[in-house]
């Protein structure tokens, strides 16, 4: 067994359960009563929201709302956004909606702080110091980005969407009401799930880092005691109820089930990190203007499929299988039934099985390969090496949905 250590960093506070968004008032309050409030359009005219507005307006706090939250958030609406958070002057900052609605709050914090631009902070652990306190009520389950410390970004001047991680951009709390979920359409539902069953795996198979606890730690610090406990067990929750969440989206218990286990693949993958998935669905998010999780779904099996070149992965692939129901009595065939149950869950939940499917062409794989590795966090944190040439084969079963095992690991 591994010698315990490890680091997590996380909100203060979260509640999780039906309910939960009661607690409100309660943790906005600690950080003042001025609140602006970074809303996801699709919340604005529904009642939820309209009675948690009520409901603060009636405490006693003074709300600004503010929801021009555009697809793949370009950096200019965020510096918008920012010139109305200055105006009202908030104490603290209420982010509702979806991952991209999070994260735009995220950046309003930041940018409100200490200023723009936003390229000052690509990257990792360049925010200077804390920003605006922000509370977190996710309406999607699958990005857990109201535990971690990453918001993402399109910036037109670069070919791919680039992450600003920072210890400073954790939410101070997380408020994870399934009920906010309930009427997420399929296709987001199935897009954000399998996107926290991917954090959850490449959280689980992430490299150990050697962990020096002199200086400044990284962001994300590699597989760790603490995340060893929690991911599979978000495989375990999240594996049977996608389907069910995706198929009967007011099956109640399933929406709790995913949200669990997307806020617990949150938890382990923010101190982690991801890893090929990831890297592999940057650009290839660019090239096809596919949803996130469409493409790190879809890529994961192929990731694994790779992984199994290195034995000691082999064990980790299998323990994920047997999360998600493997019998097999090796570890082999347990890693193998992990792929399989991976493909299987993809395909009843609509994610596509091939790159040639979202319109990539044979001739752009080598460049997408080099776009990948230059996410040389996320290869860092890989299980196995993964120069380029290991980054285009795996790409290459990925475009004609190869899952048959490499005849020379
Ligand atoms: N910060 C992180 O840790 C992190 C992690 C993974 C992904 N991300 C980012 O998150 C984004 C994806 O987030 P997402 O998958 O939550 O999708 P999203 O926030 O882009 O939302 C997708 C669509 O669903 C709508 N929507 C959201 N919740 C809904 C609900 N309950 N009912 C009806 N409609 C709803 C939104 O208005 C939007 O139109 C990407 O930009 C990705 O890069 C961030
Ligand atoms: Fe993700």
């Amino acid at each position: 067994m591994d010698i315990p250590a490890g680091t997590l960093r996380l909100p203060a506070r979260v509640h999780f359960g039906y309910g939960s968004r009661a607690q409100l008032g309660e943790v906005l309050g600690l950080g003042g009563r001025r609140v602006l409030a970074v809303v996801d359009p699709f919340l604005i005219e529904t009642p939820i929201f309209g009675e948690t507005v009520a409901g603060l307006t009636a405490a006693g706090f003074d709300v600004a709302v503010y929801s021009d939250i555009r697809p793949e958030l370009p950096t200019e609406s965020l510096d918008d956004a920012a010139a109305f958070a200055r105006e009202h002057e908030p104490d603290v900052i209420l982010a509702a909606g979806g991952g991209s609605a999070l994260d735009a709050a995220k950046l309003v914090g930041l940018l409100v702080t200490h200023g723009g631009p936003l390229s000052r902070y690509y990257g990792e652990n360049l925010v200077p110091g804390p920003v605006l306190p922000l509370v977190a009520v996710p309406t999607t389950a699958g990005t857990g980005s109201e535990v971690t410390p990453v918001a993402v970004v399109s910036d037109p001047e670069r070919e791919t969407k680039v992450g600003i991680s920072s210890p400073y951009l954790i939410p101070v709390a997380a408020i994870v009401d399934p009920e906010f979920t309930l009427g997420a359409p399929r296709s987001v539902t199935a897009f954000a799930g399998i996107d926290a069953l991917v954090h959850a795996v490449e959280s689980f198979t992430a490299a150990r880092l050697e962990q020096s606890w002199d200086g400044g730690l990284p962001v994300f610090t590699g597989r760790n005691a603490f995340t060893d406990a929690m991911a599979l067990r978000a495989v375990e929750r999240l594996g049977p109820s996608l389907p069910v969440a995706v198929g009967e989206p007011g099956d109640r218990r399933a929406r709790e089930e995913v949200a669990f286990g997307s806020l617990l693949a949150g938890v382990c993958f923010g101190a982690t990190g991801t890893h090929l998935s990831h890297a592999l669905q940057y650009p290839i998010g660019a090239f096809t203007k596919t949803p996130h999780g469409l493409g790190t779904g879809l890529l994961l099996p192929y990731v694994l499929q790779a992984c199994l070149s290195e034995p000691e992965v082999v064990e980790r692939i299998a323990a994920v299988g047997a999360a998600l129901g493997s019998t097999a009595a090796t570890d082999d065939g347990r890693a193998g039934d992990a792929i399989s149950s991976i493909v299987a869950l993809n395909r009843v939940i609509g994610v596509p099985a091939s790159l040639q499917e979202i319109g990539i062409t044979r001739e752009q794989l080598p460049q997408l390969a080099e776009l990948a590795s230059r996410s040389t966090r996320l290869i860092a944190i890989a299980p196995i090496p993964a120069p380029s040439a290991t980054l285009l084969d795996i790409l290459e079963h990925a475009y004609t949905g190869d899952l048959t095992e490499r005849s020379d690991p």
